[in-house]
């Protein structure tokens, strides 16, 4: 099947970017943020002294990790969804009993690729499965010549919340058919907080945050051939308390137009572009989304209530 256009552009990402520029108000798929330079911005987010979530995951992870990782089981097989984060799997690697190998998944085959020959080189006895796909589609697991009693899927950084509710409840619902029986998952979840807290997290002093959100345009103006002038946007994030979420937007300064291809795009001055969701859920609103398919077995969270770390185990039918 030809994905690309002529011109080598990824059509599918073409037309999702075309459709969301229709709609009122305009919207950006968020995973176009990670380009090469959108991934050193975030990895300098991740740094902030504003962004909480990543050290507290990694502090709660550091306290409780023998709890995890006996608790994950002896003969897991280990799913990571996308598998930048190698800091926290070298943690579960370590504490997992017998743990029988080991999935990583992404997007991106180099990143994945390169990643595993440096965990190869640190553990040569672990058994590792690279997987290159988008998991945020549906996908099939590699087939696995080796003996494991079951497999847990582990899915850090609370990306969970940049999906809405209804696609966070579809994924979960497809981490459920991945496991199998006696299954486990578990998940970084961030926590409803004072809004103050979360503002400052998405509103950082140096403006890295910002330079993060205006760099989808300029990932569009590289992939998708587009022309939009970054200087004729601005930054802005909030937490809307009523749904529970971050939004990001893009605010044009000016009345213009911008292009991308051959469709032309007309934006008033003050215009909004969403470009990210970020969902955060208390405790019992987590367990009721996971529901379904899960029952909560245990969670650690932070000594400020920041974030939350929680295992799950599949229901039986
Ligand atoms: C990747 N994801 C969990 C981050 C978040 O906090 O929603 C992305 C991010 N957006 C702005 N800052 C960080």
């Amino acid at each position: 099947m030809n994905t690309k256009t002529d011109e080598g552009i990824n059509k599918d990402i073409l037309s999702e970017v075309l459709n969301g520029l229709n709609k009122v108000p305009k919207i950006l798929p968020s995973k176009l943020f990670y380009d090469k330079s959108g991934s050193k911005l975030f990895d300098e987010i991740c740094e902030l002294e504003e962004y909480y979530p990543t050290r507290t995951e990694i502090k709660i992870m550091q306290d409780n990790i023998k709890e995890m990782g006996e608790l994950l089981g002896e003969g897991t097989l280990l799913i990571e969804l996308g598998s930048g984060s190698s800091q926290k799997i070298r943690l579960l690697l370590d504490y997992i009993p017998g743990l029988a190998g080991y999935i990583p998944i992404d997007i991106s085959s180099e990143h994945l690729l390169n990643s595993c020959k440096t965990l190869q080189v640190e553990y040569p006895n672990l058994n590792i499965f690279p997987l290159a796909v988008d998991y945020t589609n549906s996908f099939e697991l590699p087939k696995i010549d080796i003996k494991y009693d079951h497999k847990a899927v582990y899915f850090p950084g609370s990306t969970i919340g940049n999906f809405t509710k209804q696609k966070a409840k579809e994924f979960i619902n497809r981490i459920a058919k991945i496991v199998g029986p006696n299954g486990g998952f578990i998940i970084g979840v961030d926590l409803r907080k004072d809004k103050k807290i979360l503002e400052d997290a998405y509103n950082d002093e140096k403006g890295v945050t910002a330079k993060f959100n205006l760099n989808i345009l300029n990932h569009i103006n590289t992939e998708l051939k587009g022309n939009f002038n970054l200087d004729n946007f601005k930054h802005y994030a909030f937490f809307k308390e009523e749904i529970g979420r971050i939004e990001m937007h893009l605010i044009s300064k000016v009345n213009q137009n911008s292009k991308i291809g051959n469709s032309v795009f007309s934006f008033k001055k003050d215009e909004h572009i969403i470009t990210e969701f970020s969902y955060k859920y208390t405790l019992e609103e987590f367990e009721n989304l996971a529901g379904d398919k899960f029952n909560l077995k245990k969670y650690w969270v932070d000594d400020n209530n920041l974030f939350s770390i929680q295992y799950f185990k599949k229901r039986e039918k």
